[in-house]
Parts: structure tokens; C-alpha cells; sequence
């Protein structure tokens, strides 16, 4: 199997004196990642979860080379694409269509070229009814889809969603898993942050647990309802049920 990402003994600190108590300070520093390792296959599906803090999104931006870790080795192999939390802040354009063909940049392309990229995307999205709608009237499930159109039609292998369920309603959730598994089965790889697992953990294969910048957790879905989640200040998903076969909103 091919890694699409590899991070080795990433470390993320940052000077602060408020964090003076907290059990992530060493030597003056503030480790917000603090020697992680971890491997993502190629066409994968990882859900990367833990309780506000834990450094969920700060990895993102290190996978994304939005930010520079303070130390370690990352080595991506593909095109990121980054669907932020709030879906608001990556929307530029008035209208989905003028939204997502802000992204779409090539030498020498046309702009009929351009033009089926961007449609092609919207189609994929199921936006294409609302293609000339003005953006800021969508609802929040159909901004995170506008935001995955723009990432497709950038043509990213390996996308983040950073918190895709956060403020979504039923249908919202279930927008936004389908479209989850449309990708997986077009091969790309995905990493979705969350603590939600109820939401999720159906599609992923991997679990990754982060705790106070560590990973704490690293193994199939399966193996981690094994564990005591709770600890890692993750709801236990499984409620009633005891199936990961009932673990995904749809
Ligand atoms: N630019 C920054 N300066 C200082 N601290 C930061 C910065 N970015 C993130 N942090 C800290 O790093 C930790 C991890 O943050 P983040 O990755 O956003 O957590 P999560 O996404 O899991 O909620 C938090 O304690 C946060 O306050
Ligand atoms: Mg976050």
C-alpha cells in the first residue's frame, strides 16, 4: 500500500505563558503537537477524532503546508484539498458556479475547459439546481457541498474535512455522508476530523485518537469501539446498538 501522507515525529509548539499549568508545557514551550507518527494509505478513509484542543485542525493545516511543524519530516503524496469548519469562510464567490471556478486555475486551460471542470463539480455535488443561486442563500449543508465542489474541481486526491457535521441538522449530516462515499468510491483519500463518531465511523477504516497533541489511539474503526473512548473525552458512539454497521447518518 502507498502512503498518501507520512508524518514523522511531528512536534508544533508555540510560546505562550498562559498555558503555564497545563500538562503540554515543557521547557517554556507549548507542545499543541507533540511527536506524532502516523501513516495514511492512499484511497483510505481515517477519521481523526478528539475532544476540542487535542489538535485536530493544527494537524490538518501541517498536512495541508499551511503551517510549518517545529519539527519532523512531512511528506504528502497528492493534492490536498481543505473543507474547513466553517464553511462560510471558504466561500468567495456570489454564486456557486463564480465560487468554485475561483479554484480552478491551469496554464494554457480554456475557458470552455474551465467551465466543464466547474460543472462537472456541481453536478457531482448536486448543486447544479442552485448554480447561479446566490451563495450566501444555501443552507449549511449545501455551503459544505459547495465547499467539496471547489475542492474536486481543484482536482485534490487527498481531502480534509475539518468538523463536516458541526451545525448541520439530520439532513445535513446525511447531504454530506453521501457525498462521502461517492468519494470513497472514486479512490480519494479522506480524513475526516471529528468527535462525532455516530456521524462517521461506518466509512473509515482507521481511527486516530489525539489527547493533549498525542496520538493516544491508532487502529481500525472496530478496535477502537474496543476501547474506553470516553477517557480520551470522546462519546462512546455506540448507544443502544453494538454494531459499527449502524455508525453512519444517513
Ligand atoms: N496559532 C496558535 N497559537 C497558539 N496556540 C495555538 C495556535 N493554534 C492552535 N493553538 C493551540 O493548539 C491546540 C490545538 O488546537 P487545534 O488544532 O485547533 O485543536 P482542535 O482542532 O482539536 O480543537 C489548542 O490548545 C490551541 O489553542
Ligand atoms: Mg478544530
Amino acid at each position: 500500500m502507498i502512503s498518501a501522507v507520512c508524518l514523522q515525529h511531528i512536534t508544533k509548539t508555540f510560546r505562550m505563558s498562559d498555558y503555564a499549568d497545563s500538562q503540554q508545557v515543557r521547557g517554556g514551550a507549548f507542545y499543541a503537537l507533540d511527536d506524532i507518527t502516523l501513516s495514511i494509505m492512499r484511497g483510505s478513509c481515517t477519521v481523526i477524532a478528539g475532544a476540542n484542543g487535542s489538535g485536530k485542525s493544527l494537524l490538518m493545516a501541517i498536512i495541508a503546508k499551511l503551517e510549518e511543524p517545529s519539527s519532523g519530516a512531512v511528506e504528502i503524496t497528492g493534492k490536498v484539498g481543505l473543507v474547513f469548519q466553517n464553511a462560510d469562510s471558504q466561500i468567495l464567490g456570489e454564486t456557486p458556479r463564480e465560487d468554485i471556478a475561483i479554484g480552478v486555475r491551469g496554464k494554457n486551460m480554456t475557458k470552455a475547459e474551465r467551465d466543464t471542470i466547474v460543472q462537472s463539480a456541481l453536478t457531482e455535488t448536486g448543486l447544479s439546481a442552485k448554480a447561479d443561486f446566490p451563495s450566501r442563500f444555501l443552507s449549511g449543508g449545501e455551503k459544505r457541498r459547495l465547499a467539496v465542489a471547489g475542492v474536486l474541481a481543484m482536482n485534490a486526491d487527498i481531502l480534509i474535512f475539518d468538523e463536516p457535521y458541526a451545525n448541520l441538522d439530520y439532513k445535513g449530516v446525511s447531504c454530506v455522508n453521501t457525498l462521502l462515499l461517492q468519494l470513497q468510491a472514486k479512490q480519494k483519500t479522506i480524513i475526516i476530523l471529528t468527535h462525532e463518531l455516530e456521524k462517521c465511523l461506518k466509512l473509515a477504516g482507521s481511527l486516530v485518537v489525539l489527547k493533549r497533541g498525542n496520538i493516544v489511539f491508532n487502529g481500525t474503526a472496530r478496535e477502537g469501539l474496543q476501547e474506553n473512548l470516553l477517557q480520551w473525552g470522546i462519546h462512546n458512539p455506540l448507544g443502544s446498538s453494538n454494531s459499527i454497521d449502524d455508525l453512519l447518518w444517513l
